[in-house]
């Protein structure tokens, strides 16, 4: 079995896919992280960001791997290690500018559908059930409301020691959606065969109870 989870930022994809991922001994994958590391090294290199054949040119001619290291997932760009450098809100608006370049989607498409040919693998993102894995048993999409989305995010860099602004992140993760969901390609939006899963005011043991209990009736059935 494979499972889809795609949906808006701060839904809480990923802090609830790796605990799925976990409990049914599956393989967590982070696609976001992967278009992060890209957008990382645009950043990095000073490259033109609005410049299509330089973004995809960029990602052709070097490596982004996954790797677990003590556990946890790391990404790699080549043999750098940038886990830790792609979480700023500078990267994650540039991410979903690169995520917007169809020759980029093609490439990532490859690496991630690569990456999950052994089966058993939990993969998050924003378009895992429509184009990644179509034929993925389980399809998740969770949401939550923008408030509510903006808060956790705003929680997370407080408890980090940051001094958050409430009304800009949810400004940037409203500009964000925005364009995830209005792209050409590949746009953010829940597969037909995906079971909603609306998570304001629900707390992640319960958010990742329900995605569990939803694994289980999917294989039971298919039995
Ligand atoms: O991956 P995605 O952007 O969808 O969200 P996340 O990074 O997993 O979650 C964003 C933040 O919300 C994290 O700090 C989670 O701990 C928190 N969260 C929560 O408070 N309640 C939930 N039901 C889900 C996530
Ligand atoms: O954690 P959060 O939900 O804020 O973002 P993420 O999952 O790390 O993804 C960062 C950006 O990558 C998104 O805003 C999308 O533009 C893009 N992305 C995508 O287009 N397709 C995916 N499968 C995963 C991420």
């Amino acid at each position: 079995m494979n499972i889809a989870i795609d949906g808006p930022a701060g839904a809480g994809k990923s802090t609830v896919a790796k605990m799925v991922a976990g409990k049914l001994d599956y393989l967590y994958i982070d696609t976001g992280s992967m278009y992060r590391a890209l957008a990382w090294a645009v950043l990095d290199q000073g490259l033109p960001i609005e410049d299509e054949s330089v973004v995809s040119k960029l990602l052709k001619e070097n490596d982004i791997r996954l790797r677990r290291v003590q556990g946890e997932q790391h990404v790699y760009w080549n043999n750098t290690d940038v886990t830790e450098w792609i979480r700023t809100p500078n990267v994650s608006q540039y991410a979903s500018v690169v995520a917007s370049y169809a020759s980029v989607r093609e490439q990532m498409l490859i690496l991630q559908r690569n990456l999950a040919v052994q089966g058993k693998v939990v993969m998050d993102g924003r378009d895992i059930g429509t184009h990644v894995l179509p034929d993925a048993e389980v399809k998740i999409f969770l949401t939550a409301s923008i408030q509510e989305r903006a808060m956790r995010r705003w929680k997370e860099l407080r408890d980090k020691g940051f001094d958050p602004n409430l009304a800009e992140m949810e400004q940037e993760i409203a500009e964000r959606d925005q364009r995830d969901m209005n792209r050409e390609v590949a746009p953010l939006r829940q597969a037909e065969d995906a079971i909603l899963v609306d998570t304001t005011g629900m707390t992640i043991a319960q958010v990742a109870e329900r995605i569990l209990e939803i694994c289980e009736r999917v294989g039971e059935s298919s039995q």
